[in-house]
């Protein structure tokens, strides 16, 4: 992460609100500063591909390196996010996955599912992938194929 913006955009449909709080407390403790991008806290209904493209936005512009999004299963919003050139979404289930996503395919978003995973889990998978530096290298040339 560039030391001069360690900015994080966060954002959550209807089924993610809970997680999207808990990971906004969670950055604060890690020391990240964070854009929230809604919904707001008791939204009842938001489609997910609204939020996930404010989101999107925000590191396409530049004002975050990172993204994390959360939806019922965090699919949504991984298919989303994806729609959007450099973005590189990956929905994770496991620290492993995050680890990796990070590691060898640079991932600037991470998707987290609200009805799939245990808050601790979630919180875990954040602090992974928010720590793990990308390895370039020959990922690197792979990555230039397809941004
Ligand atoms: C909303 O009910 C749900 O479909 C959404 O949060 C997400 O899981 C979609 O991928």
């Amino acid at each position: 992460m560039p030391a001069d913006n360690n900015k994080v955009a966060i954002g959550a449909d209807h089924a993610g609100l809970e997680f999207k709080a808990l990971i906004r407390d969670q950055l604060i403790r890690l020391g990240f500063q964070y854009v929230d991008a809604g919904a707001p806290e008791g939204t009842e209904r938001v489609d997910y591909p609204i939020v996930a493209a404010d989101v999107a936005k925000l590191i396409q512009n530049g004002e975050c390196v990172y993204g994390v999004l959360t939806c019922g299963t965090g699919l949504g919003m991984s298919m989303a996010a994806n729609r959007f050139r450099s973005i590189r979404a990956a929905n994770c289930s496991n620290e492993a996955m995050a680890r990796l996503a990070r590691a060898h395919n640079d991932a600037n978003v991470l998707t987290l599912g609200q009805r799939l995973l245990g808050p601790d889990l979630a919180l875990s998978i954040l602090e992974v992938f928010l720590t793990t530096p990308f390895e370039g290298g020959r990922h690197q040339g792979r990555l230039s194929l397809f941004n």
